[in-house]
Formats: C-alpha cells, structure tokens, sequence
C-alpha cells in the first residue's frame, strides 16, 4: 500500500491533463480529483440561471444557493452532482467551457471551492488536475507537474474528442475557443494559470497518448517512489 500522497497537475485546456491523470491514478492505486468539473458545475448553474457569467456580483449572490457534490461510481468515475442531479453529461457541452472560464477568473467562486478541494486531498491520496493545484490548493503536494502542449495540438485532440462524441466542430473554431481560455486563464488576476516553480514540465506536443502516459508514469515513480 502506497503512503498517503497528493500530486498536482496543472497546464492549459486540452493538453491531455484529465484522461492522463485518471489513467494514472487508476494505475497507481489514486484518487483522480478533476477541479475543472467543479467550476463547471458553478458555470452550468449561471447560465441555467440565466446570470451573466462575467458579472462577478451577480455570480457571487448565487454562490449560497448552490449545492455541488463529487462522488465516485463503482467504476471510479467521478460524477458531479448539482442539487442532486448527476449533471456530469451537462457540464461537458462547450458552451459550459466558456461559463467555467468565466465563473473562475472571480475571487469568490474560488474562495467558494477552495475547501472542498484539500478536504479532497486531506481525506485520501489524490491526483488533482486544474489550474492552479500546484500554486494554491495543494501547494505542498508532494509532486507537481505542469503539462502542456502547443495550442494547435491541443485543437486537434479536442476536435477528434468532440468528433467521437458526435459534435461537429471545426478546427479554426475549437482553436478560438482554447486560445481565448488560455488567455482568460492565463491573465486573470486571481489565481491564473502558471507553472509553479518547483512543477516538473511535461510537454505532449510531440508525443501521443500512450508515450505521455510511460513519461507521466515514470516521472510519478522517480520523484515519489510510488508502484502500480
Ligand atoms: O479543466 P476544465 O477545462 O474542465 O476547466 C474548466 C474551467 O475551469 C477552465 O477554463 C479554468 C477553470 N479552472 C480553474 O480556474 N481552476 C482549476 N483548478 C480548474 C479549472
């Protein structure tokens, strides 16, 4: 049995961090926290309440009116409930991606979900992904990677993704879409995305998923000694 570990992964949309860190938590014996899934879960709550996004007041008056759970089925998959309902389909639409963007560039969404995310990392040994894991939330986490790839690369991967879903997107639209994130992400004032300094970085631009994976893998084992 592994020792109680917290690894934190950050980098920009798309470049592979939640399929990579579920897998490695799987293979590791880990809990995977994806944090993007919880300010999704704020960003599909503003926009069915028609609040707008941007409006940091406004998205801060519902902030006590919300009731966002995580749990894990038997297959380990993290579900993201809202008020009960298992709204972890409805958070993944595209036009939520831009709403979470938006609810997290303000201060008290992020004051709002900080707890739950170390009592997260508290509670069990995890592999959190998000954007600011390493700088904020957990920044004693044992190990922090910070992986990337160019945002061409990653316009491609979420294109293929949506494909496979049975969502028609076009390249130039999907590539808008995370170049306007990673500015958004990049530039707020609270919190933004940037590599810790003590993150190892990881970049996928060149290699595909099973190779990123090895790398993901070796560099858990190196740095924490951890086994499968
Ligand atoms: O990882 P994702 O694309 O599902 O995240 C959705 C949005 O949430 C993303 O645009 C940035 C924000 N986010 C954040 O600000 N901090 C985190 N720890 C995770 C996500």
């Amino acid at each position: 049995m592994n020792k109680h570990v917290a690894i934190a992964i950050d980098g920009p949309s798309g470049a592979g961090k939640s399929s990579l860190a579920r897998r490695a938590a799987a293979h590791f014996g880990l809990i995977y926290v994806d944090t993007g899934a919880i300010y999704r879960c704020v960003g599909l709550a503003a926009h069915r309440m028609d609040v707008n996004t941007r409006d940091a007041e406004a998205v801060q008056r519902i902030l006590p009116t919300l009731d966002i759970r995580m749990d894990y089925n038997d297959a380990g998959e993290q579900r993201m409930f809202l008020s009960d309902e298992d709204v972890s389909s409805d958070i993944r639409l595209p036009e939520i991606s831009i709403c979470a963007s938006n609810v997290s560039a303000h201060p008290a969404v992020r004051a709002f979900l900080l707890e739950m995310q170390r009592k997260m990392a508290r509670e069990n040994s995890v592999i959190m992904d998000g954007r600011d894991i390493g700088t904020v939330v957990l920044p004693d986490a044992d190990l922090k990677i910070y992986l990337t790839a160019s945002a061409g690369a990653r316009a491609h991967r979420r294109m293929l993704e949506l494909q496979n879903k049975g969502i028609n997107a076009s390249f130039e639209d999907v590539l808008k879409d995370i170049e306007l994130r990673d500015y958004q992400d990049t530039h707020r004032a609270e919190a933004p995305l940037r590599r810790a300094e003590d993150a190892v970085l990881l970049d996928t631009t060149e290699i595909g998923f099973d190779e990123s994976f090895e790398l993901l893998c070796r560099t858990i084992e190196e740095r924490l000694g951890l086994k499968a």
